[in-house]
């Protein structure tokens, strides 16, 4: 049985308490691997480790040094891309089709923020005061606390880490405690890269014992989180007793809107990308198909034969679609709101059931399932499954598209497919999300912000912006001569 350990200041050690727990391959249903249990005790050991690692060597580095660091990673990345693929399979039942691709692009976000680091500017600023120089510096903001789900376990760590080290900071990771074991191999490279001990450490277990305080821990400036609005809800509480930042990615109820006008075939592919892609257990899922009324009966066919014919099961297959739901608790979350669904009078034109059939396994699987008849109010309309069931709504014109997408407390992303440019463009300012894709559906980019409105969360990951959430401003004024003002009034 593989075992993995934390990673604190350089070194892969137990948990203080020798406590493990099980790590399961939801594909065969079998635990593969054992994880160290961290709690509280380890936290305070990696933290420390992390701020005295801000003292050390690390913050000598200018910043050149550190965008070289990071370019070295990346190479490294590249070579054990295979590697890191093999483990998120096993441990995720992600499609290696996806994963074989996604690890190698992840070194792209070290590549990008290694160069970043060093065009950071401060500004000097043209004030109205005589005889005072008045200039900005960006710095670092310290340990940042970096909590992590289960769906893309080392593709939304890279989020946070690629820009925090750019920016200087160090960071005490905690992976989630179903999909453990890529974060803590991942740890391996650093140390390869040359990166003083204590830059990256990463504490597991679960998110009571080892998350929480984490979040609490007064010496952790910061707090990235991904994962249920429920918990970062949590994690913005608890950050806010030391007023401490936080970069929040919440998930979404993300809506799918196909005009008339549009190219079919495209939208068709575009709305099964959107929900049945990685089983459904994405943020950014597609999970509310809108459609112009007068191609709702002609594009349900459509899309129900072509997702009745995705191939479900072992993800290792290069030719399998729809591989297992990650965790047991997702598994019969989803088939709780399957039921939801027909409760509140949808009608299942897909699925509708776990999946028992050839290629199953052990696995806990659950069929590509299609709801019409879905209207916005419906529970299974504005809460997050995350998982491969997509809820149809009719709508008649753009304004009503519009209301129905906005009438909603998350605010991730949204698709728009339509032939009409204007359209497109009024659509787009009008969509209260943080990503609108016309004509297209999950491009996402380290070039380009990522993040939520409303409840989806606070911050941008990705792009030249997420670099600034970890960076804070000091603005420093510098008297060019000295003046015998009074002292008792400001000015
Ligand atoms: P979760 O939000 O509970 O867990 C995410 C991470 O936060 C894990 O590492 C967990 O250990 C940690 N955590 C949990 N409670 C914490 C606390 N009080 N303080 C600090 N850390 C804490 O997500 P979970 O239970 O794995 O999945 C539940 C639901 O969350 C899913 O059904 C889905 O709807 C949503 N989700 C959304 C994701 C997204 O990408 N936005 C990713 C994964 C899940
Ligand atoms: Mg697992």
């Amino acid at each position: 049985m593989k075992t993995y350990t934390h990673y604190i200041n350089g070194a892969f050690v137990p948990a203080l308490s020798g406590e493990m727990f099980d790590s399961v391959d939801p594909y065969s249903g079998e635990v593969w691997a054992r994880i160290a249990r961290g709690s509280s005790a380890d936290i305070e050991v990696a933290v420390t480790a992390a701020k005295d690692a801000m003292r050390g060597e690390w913050g000598s580095y200018n910043a050149t040094q550190r965008g070289k660091l990071l370019t070295r990673l990346a190479e490294l990345i590249e070579d054990d891309a295979p590697r890191l693929a093999d483990i998120e399979v096993r441990d995720n039942g992600k499609l290696m089709a996806e994963m074989s691709a996604q690890t190698q692009y992840i070194s792209e976000w070290y590549r990008y923020y290694g160069g970043l680091a060093d065009k950071i500017q401060g500004a000097v600023i043209p004030t109205d005061k005589s005889n005072i120089f008045n200039y900005t510096r960006y710095e670092p903001l310290g340990v940042v606390g970096m909590i992590t789900p289960w769906n893309s376990p080392l593709l939304l760590l890279t989020w946070k880490l690629a820009p925090a080290l750019a920016a200087g900071n160090t960071a005490v990771i905690k992976p989630s405690e179903f999909t453990s074991a890529s974060t803590v191999t991942f740890m391996e490279l650093f140390e390869r890269a040359g990166f003083p001990a204590g830059v990256v450490n990463t504490v597991t277990g679960f998110g009571a014992d080892v998350g929480a305080p984490l979040v609490s821990h007064k010496d952790v400036a910061k707090v990235a989180f991904t994962g249920s609005d429920i918990s970062g809800q949590k994690i913005y509480e608890s950050a806010a007793r030391d007023i401490k930042k936080v970069t929040l990615e919440l998930g979404g109820k993300s809506p799918n809107i196909v005009f008339a006008d549009a190219d079919i075939e495209a939208a068709v592919m575009g709305a099964i990308s959107g929900i049945f892609a990685a089983t459904g257990q994405t943020c950014i899922a597609g999970s509310r198909l809108l459609l112009q009324d007068t191609i709702h009966d002609e594009f349900v066919e459509r899309l129900v034969d072509v997702a009745g014919r995705a191939k479900i099961g072992d993800p290792k297959s290069s030719d399998t679609h729809v591989g297992p739901i990650t965790t047991r608790p997702q598994f019969e979350k989803i088939l709780d709101y399957i039921d939801i669904a027909k409760k509140e009078g949808a009608t299942c034109v897909l699925g509708g059931r776990p999946y028992t059939g050839p290629g199953a396994k052990g696995g806990q699987f659950v069929e590509p399932t299609i709801f019409t008849g879905v209207r916005n109010d419906m529970r299974i309309a504005q809460e997050e499954i995350f998982g491969p069931v997509l809820g149809v709504i009719p709508f008649v014109d753009e304004e009503e598209a519009i209301q129905i997408a906005n009438d909603i407390d998350f605010g991730l992303a949204a698709g728009v497919w339509t032939s009409d440019i204007g359209r497109s463009f009024r659509m787009s300012e009008k969509l209260e999300v943080g990503t609108v894709w016309v004509n297209t559906y999950r491009a996402v980019s380290y070039t380009s912000p990522f993040g939520g409105y409303k409840r989806s969360g606070l911050g941008r990951e990705n792009g030249v912006d997420a670099i600034y959430d970890y960076l804070q401003v000091k603005s420093v004024w510098v008297a060019t001569e000295t003046s015998a003002r009074n002292p008792f009034v400001i000015g």
